[in-house]
């Protein structure tokens, strides 16, 4: 999938050069200056090709203030993901990672670095990323980053929607056989594709789900819906008010998504990843498939849509359909060859589904479209 601009060598010679340059520009002072007490999974004097490649370092090695705030973003994500990738390498050995509307590789390449250099991750057990955006131009970008840091064995890239991607492929494709995948991690993916990414790895039922949201406005595009038809409710003051839609949409948005994780067997924990000073859009809902879908979650999401005017998210029904095919699945896997036909009515599993579903029927049908 990579196509290198520049030979092996090259590239070699420039690597050795610039990690050169750099543990000289990078000294005691200016790594505390920039660090100010703090650990960074990636520092500058350690990393420097990769944080060059990723645009980070300028060519003489510094590094300038406007990359500051993305530097500490995502060393502040890979922190804080980095107990649940512990516990995942524990169990799995080596991970297979989705990064979800990857943009330039950011986060990609700095968790590939992680593992491949310091994260402790158990000898032959390294990390591998298929990072999936849906601008090609992007991924070109993504391609030459991976090149330029020579992780183009550990990271590829695929232009493609997070809805219609069909990743064993793409995973086969890119690494040149199957794999299980282990998470889906998104940074930022705007509005809905954040929600994409949940669905996609829920879809895959994978261990880890990881996604920090920005530009939560699904649910305040209904809130002003509901302003603009005159709606009355409780919350009327403030789906009328954009600047506080926005702001509690956003929250509520992440609130329901807890919820739907939670409905379809994931823990979540919902963190501060990095402070407020390096992005106002600090949540990580990190979540952790510990079980079977929970009802009481569904009946959660449904009280706070109720209690907030009615509208909800399109990623719950998009959930409602996979968990009805999950149930027919089983269902029909369960009674094939133990039933004659027409001599029993549905089973347990069947009437879960039909139950859960006529109850939502209602809902399901105002909501967008997958
Ligand atoms: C704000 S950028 C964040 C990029 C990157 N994760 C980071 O933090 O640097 C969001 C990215 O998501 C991509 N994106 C948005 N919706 C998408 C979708 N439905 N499928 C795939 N990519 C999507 C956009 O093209 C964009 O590159």
């Amino acid at each position: 999938m990579t196509t290198p601009e520049v030979s092996i060598e090259t590239r070699n010679h420039w690597q050795t050069e610039f990690a050169s340059l750099a543990r000289a520009y990078w000294t005691a002072d200016r790594t505390e200056a920039l660090l100010r007490g703090k650990t960074a999974a990636l520092s500058p004097r350690e990393s420097p090709v990769l944080l060059r490649a990723l645009g980070l370092l300028h060519r003489d090695a510094s590094m300038p203030p406007a990359q500051v705030r993305k530097y500490f973003q995502i060393n502040h994500m890979v922190a804080t993901l980095r107990p649940a990738l512990r516990e995942l390498a524990d169990r799995y050995g080596p991970l297979n990672l989705i990064d979800a509307g990857c943009g330039r590789s950011y986060l990609s390449l700095l968790l590939v670095e992680c593992f491949r250099a310091r994260e402790g991750a158990p000898a032959g057990a390294p990390l591998r990323v298929l990072g999936i955006d849906r601008d090609p131009a992007v991924i070109g970008e993504c391609r030459r980053r991976a090149s330029a840091a020579g992780l183009e064995g550990s990271a590829a890239f695929l232009a493609s929607s997070l809805v219609h991607v069909d990743v064993p492929e793409a995973w086969r494709s890119a690494f040149g056989r199957p794999a299980d995948i282990h998470g889906v991690i998104a940074l930022h993916a705007c509005d809905t594709a954040t929600c994409d990414a949940i669905a996609l790895g829920v879809r895959m039922g994978v261990p880890l789900i990881a996604v920090a949201p920005c530009c939560q406005a699904e649910l305040a595009r209904g809130w002003a819906g509901l302003a603009d038809s005159g709606a009355s409710g409780a919350f009327a003051p403030i789906w009328g008010a954009p600047q506080l839609r926005r702001q509690l949409a956003a929250q509520l948005t992440d609130a329901m998504r807890v919820q739907l994780l939670e409905a379809a067997g994931y823990e979540v924990r919902p963190t501060e990843f990095v402070p407020s000073e390096h992005t106002p859009k600090n949540t990580l809902l990190r979540a952790m498939r510990r079980r079977d879908g929970e009802e009481a979650a569904w009946a959660r999401y449904d009280a706070l849509v109720a209690a907030t005017g009615g509208v909800g998210l399109g990623l719950a029904a998009t959930l409602r359909r996979r968990l009805r095919t999950v149930c027919l699945r089983t269902l029909s896997e369960h009674d094939a060859g133990t039933t004659l036909e027409g001599e029993v009515g549905p089973g347990p599993v069947q009437e879960h589904a039909d139950a859960i579903f006529e109850a939502n029927q209602e809902q399901d049908v105002n909501e967008e479209p997958e």
